[in-house]
């Protein structure tokens, strides 16, 4: 099950690496952004059907979810059960000095879970499907995207999600270079695998978060 959440949460990371990027053709012009969604609908034509390839990544994603959920909370229960419903003393805190490893993002992987499950329900009614639409609907991506982020609580929500993001990004990419074999260290701060983690969490975050605020303060797109 360690091995189906390291699996299941390395290609969510692969897709996110490539969404972030992909939004920052938002810097390149409204043109730009709106090609690339376009050739993302068009990629692998005449081969496979319009749309073709993005339904393969679509369903890729969704059982990607499924698994790591189905998986996150089987292991929670088994953990709970054979720690004796004590809480998790494997952890390094306060009451418990010894334990191996413990950061602010290790213990809000669940909320921060839930948080970023919630977020796509909307992110796709907002963005992909359109129906949640402030400031205006609109067929064109880039349209969707200025029209929604100019609006402050559009903005705080992102925010809060990507920061969300971010923190199950730390975690959970340590966790899951763990889990593969890549991490050699008994604690958490002596670890290789944490500073890359942290790493990559903040690429992540920061490269999603900066065409919103530059919607927002700078007018970009204009
Ligand atoms: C500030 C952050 C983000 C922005 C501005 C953003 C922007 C967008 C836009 C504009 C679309 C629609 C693309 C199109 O229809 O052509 C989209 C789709 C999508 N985004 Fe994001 N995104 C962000 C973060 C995320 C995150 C963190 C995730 C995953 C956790 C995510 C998952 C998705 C998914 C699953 C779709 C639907 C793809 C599809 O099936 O068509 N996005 N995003």
């Amino acid at each position: 099950m360690k091995y189906a959440m390291a699996v299941s949460g390395l290609i969510m990371v692969g897709y996110l690496v490539v969404h972030m990027y992909g939004n920052l053709k938002a810097f390149v012009s409204p043109d730009a952004f709106n090609e690339y969604a376009h050739h993302l609908r068009t990629i692998g034509e005449p081969m496979l059907p319009h749309e073709g390839l993005l339904w393969v990544v679509r369903v890729v994603l969704l059982a990607s979810v499924l698994v790591h959920a189905y998986c996150a909370i089987t292991l929670w229960r088994r953990n709970k059960k054979a720690a004796g419903y004590s809480g998790g003393k494997r952890y390094h805190s306060k009451q418990n000095r010894t334990g191996i490893q413990r950061s602010y993002a290790s213990f809000t992987m669940r909320w921060g879970g839930v948080t970023i499950a919630l977020f796509i329900v909307f992110h796709i009614l907002n963005l992909t499907t359109n129906d949640i639409h402030p400031g205006g609907a609109s067929d064109e991506p880039f349209t969707k995207l200025h029209n929604s982020f100019q609006y402050f609580w559009v903005l705080l929500a992102y925010t809060v999600a990507m920061i969300a993001v971010g923190f199950h990004l730390w975690h959970g990419f340590w966790s899951a270079l763990t889990t593969l074999g890549q991490n050699r260290s008994s604690t958490r701060i002596a670890s290789r695998a944490t500073p890359v983690s942290i790493g990559l969490a903040a690429i992540i975050t920061l490269g999603f978060l900066a065409p919103p605020f530059s919607i927002y303060f700078f007018g970009l797109g204009g």
